[in-house]
This record gives C-alpha cells, structure tokens and sequence, in this order.
C-alpha cells in the first residue's frame, strides 16, 4: 500500500473545504487532533487539523507521522504580509521557514530597560547543551523541499485569487502587529510571511527525514494596510489540492 500525502491545517476553516474534496472519508481522533483519512485519485490523504499554535503543529506532526506514515507533508493555511509588495490573497510557498519566536535577550541590569532588536535567535537544535555557544545563535532555516515546490510552481496559473510567489514563513507563537517588528524581521531574517505553524512542522519533518512544504495565502498584511480576510483559506485549499494532484501523478 502507498503512503499517503499528509495535509495541515491548524483552523477548522483551514481545513474544512479539504476534507470535503477527499474520497471514502473516515475521521480519527488524538487527544485534541482531527485526522481525515481519504484518497484524492485513488491515492491516500490524511488531513490533520492541528489547533494553533508550535505546540499543537509539533505535536499533531509527530503523532501523524508515527499512526500514518506519511511520504510528503504540505502546511497549507493563512498568514500575515511581511512584505510590502505582497497583497491579501496572495500565495507565498515557503522555499525556507524561520522561527521568529526563539530568541535569547541580552544581559541587561533593573532598570535598564528591555531591546528586542539586540535579542539573538536561538536555534533550539544547535546543539545539546545548554545554548551558549556561538552555534545556537545562528538562526535556522529548514528548506521546503524541491519536489514539492516544482509541483506547486507548475500548477500555480491554476490559482487566479492573486499571486504565488516563493519566500521565506517565519513562525512562532505570535501575532505582530507593530509595523517596525515586521520590517525587523523582514530585513533581518528575509521573511516574507508570518504565522504561527509551518517551522514547528518543518522541524518534525525534518526530524523524521519527510519532504515538507508549506504554503500559506495572505490573510492580512499589516505593511500595507491589507485587512483580514480568514476567507482566503478557502481558494487556497483548492490550491494546495491542485499540487497535492500535480505531486502524485509525478510520484
Ligand atoms: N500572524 C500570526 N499568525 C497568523 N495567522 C494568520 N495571520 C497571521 C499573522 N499575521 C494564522 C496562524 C494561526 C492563526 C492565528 O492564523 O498560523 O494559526
């Protein structure tokens, strides 16, 4: 038997139209997590809804891989703008996701005050001590894999909401809303889009040697103006469906 694509999403409204799309559909319960189990062209899917959040995305990634077995795994949902040039609607495939909610302060005495832009990132992987060493302040990049892009470059034409456009997904357990941050973060690290999932699942991915993508439409984009339409969920299931299509007729 083949192993199946996994898909994730961490809101029901990322996950819903999906889980439709699949044929001979049967749900399975772990603690707080949804998997729907179906095909897509006769081959197998698994879709998970994860919750929110580094925790629920690790978490709900690791118990999928060890009950599923998955061959590739595809991220797929809403995020915030962090380039300018980028609009609501618009599709951004994570060529590398970033954490940008691990970092270590500098030293700093009462009073004297507190300076996010002198923390440095902490790379919870760098090493297995206890995180002092120059190697744990570089920051970390986890590459989405080349099979899985050229299959969502090759059916982007088919997504006429906005643009598809490949980037760098910072994730963390925030929301940021303060314009300077999101520059921060945008010329330091080069992100293109935040949220608060993909990198979590990059790392679990990584972890246990899985292709993984992650492909995320803009809901909002604080840098200009673009308000908040949780909506764009919708077409970008179809979308992801689309690549999900492209990559096993390939496979
Ligand atoms: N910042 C952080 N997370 C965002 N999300 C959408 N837009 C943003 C943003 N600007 C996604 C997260 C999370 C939920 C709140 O929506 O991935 O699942």
């Amino acid at each position: 038997t083949k192993k199946p694509i996994l898909i994730e999403g961490a809101m029901p409204i990322e996950v819903k139209d999906f889980s439709k799309k699949l044929k001979n559909v049967k749900e399975e319960k772990s603690g707080t997590f949804v998997f729907y189990k179906g095909t897509i062209d006769n081959y197998p899917v698994v879709i998970a809804k994860t919750g929110k959040g580094m925790e629920n995305a690790a978490a709900a990634t690791a118990v999928a891989i060890e009950k599923y077995h998955p061959k590739a795994i595809i991220n797929q949902g809403t995020a915030g703008g962090h380039d300018p040039k980028l609009h609501v609607s618009d599709i951004v495939l994570g060529k590398r996701t970033v954490n940008i909610g691990s970092f270590k302060t500098e030293d700093k005495g009462k009073n004297q005050g507190i300076d996010p832009k002198q923390w440095k990132p902490m790379d919870l992987m760098a090493s297995e001590g206890s995180g002092s060493s120059s190697k744990s302040e570089n920051i970390r990049y986890y590459e989405g894999d080349k099979g899985l892009l050229s299959a969502a470059n090759s059916v982007k034409d088919k997504y006429t909401k906005g643009n598809v456009v490949e980037g760098t997904i910072g994730s963390g357990d925030i929301w940021d809303n303060e314009i300077d941050r999101i520059k921060w973060f945008h010329d330091k690290y080069g992100t293109t889009a935040e949220e608060m999932e993909g990198f979590a699942e990059a790392q679990m991915a990584n972890a246990y040697n899985i292709p993984f993508l992650d492909i995320r439409v803009l809901s909002n984009n604080k840098t200009n103006g673009g308000k908040y339409n949780p909506n764009t969920a919708v077409p970008c299931q179809d979308y992801v469906y689309d690549v999900v299509e492209k990559y096993i007729s390939d496979v």
